[in-house]
């Protein structure tokens, strides 16, 4: 065993995964597509302890630049995940995981999918196994945040949902650099959200209007993939604001109701439509959180930031792109 540092971007979704047909292992009660994110990433690096036999110990590198132990929550997520890989690698001996996200957490850009796919890319490697794409999604499924499924791969990516296969993986359907999109994170409150994704997947079938989103979805899914095949930015945005606002109808009108969007998530909304109005290829999407992704081409990526920065409510942008996938770094965080 050795140290590793992984690096995985945290991802978009056009297409979201929103309710579960199998909460124990993680299968989706829909497929999904994503743009994994290249400037947006989690760090996580793994190593074995000096002492095999004493406890695994699980850190998160906070603001300040200092090491601190986990939140219990996500140390007890870590800490069944890494004992899943070790079980599966058939290796002992207690590990050292430390983890930090470059972009606000648990806000709704995807920070336990980048988090969970860079600890299992790190984990894996640390053990000696070298997993193929296919099993490192798949074990990144099993993490609880299916959407860390997609994250250890790059480019477009779709994970499907077939019934059939208890062990669905996440695939790469379009390399990075078929369609350069960018995507500005109009950050409205970077706070961790109040509903978890993992209670918005319970909550989701309680909305009377759920059975008929996965009714219409297959043909949405299919408009989303044709559109962003032929770089067809017209139908793109057509179909991912629809998904947008049909992931916050269902959590909005499930039992308890979830109420993700802030006043500055309609503003960007509606700031979107106006730049769209007036020839700018952009469209917005929003995952269980009130901070809007705004997808764009390249060439109008300018125009667009400086657009949001005006919007009332938009405290920061990220400026993010497509991301190749996962990769490993010289720089460890202990
Ligand atoms: O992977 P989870 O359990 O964190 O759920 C992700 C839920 C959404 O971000 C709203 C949608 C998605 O497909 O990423």
């Amino acid at each position: 065993m050795k140290k590793i540092t992984a690096v995985a971007g945290a991802n978009i979704a056009l297409i979201k995964y929103w309710g579960m047909q199998n909460a124990e292992r993680v299968l989706p009660a829909n497929p999904s597509i994503s743009m994994t994110l290249r400037h947006c990433v989690s760090h996580c690096t793994v190593a074995p302890q000096d002492d095999p036999t004493s406890d695994d110990q699980v850190e998160w590198l906070n603001d300040a630049g200092d090491l601190e132990p986990a939140a219990p929550m996500f140390r007890d997520g870590v800490l069944r995940h890494i004992e899943r890989l070790r079980r599966h690698t058939h290796k002992s001996g207690a590990l050292r995981v430390a983890t930090t996200n470059n972009f606000p957490t648990g806000a709704g850009i995807a920070s336990s999918a980048s988090g969970f796919g860079a600890l299992t890319v790190a984990t894996c490697a640390a053990l000696g196994w070298s997993a193929n794409p296919a099993e490192l999604s798949r074990f990144a499924r099993l993490s609880g945040s299916g959407s860390a499924a997609r994250s250890v791969l790059g480019g477009f990516v779709e994970w499907p949902s077939d019934p059939r296969d208890p062990e669905s993986a996440a695939r790469q359907f379009a390399p990075p650099d078929h369609w350069p999109l960018c995507d500005l994170v109009a950050v409205i409150d970077p706070a961790h959200k109040a509903v978890s994704s993992l209670e918005g997947h319970r909550r989701a079938p309680s909305s009377p209007y759920y059975t008929r989103r996965l009714e219409v979805l297959p043909d949405r899914t299919r408009r989303v993939r044709d559109a962003l095949l032929a770089h067809d930015f017209t139908h793109f945005a057509q179909a991912v604001e629809e998904e947008a606002i049909d992931l916050h109808l269902i959590a909005m009108s499930a039992r308890p109701p979830m109420f993700y969007w802030q006043p500055g998530t309609v503003a960007v909304l509606d700031a979107v439509r106006c730049l769209r109005a007036d020839g700018l290829n952009a469209c917005a999407t929003i995952d269980a959180g009130p901070n809007v992704h705004v997808l764009c081409i390249a060439a109008h990526a300018g125009q667009v930031q400086q657009a949001l920065t005006e919007v009332p409510g938009v405290r920061t942008i990220i400026a993010d792109k497509v991301g190749d996938g996962p990769r490993f770094a010289d720089k460890h965080l202990f």
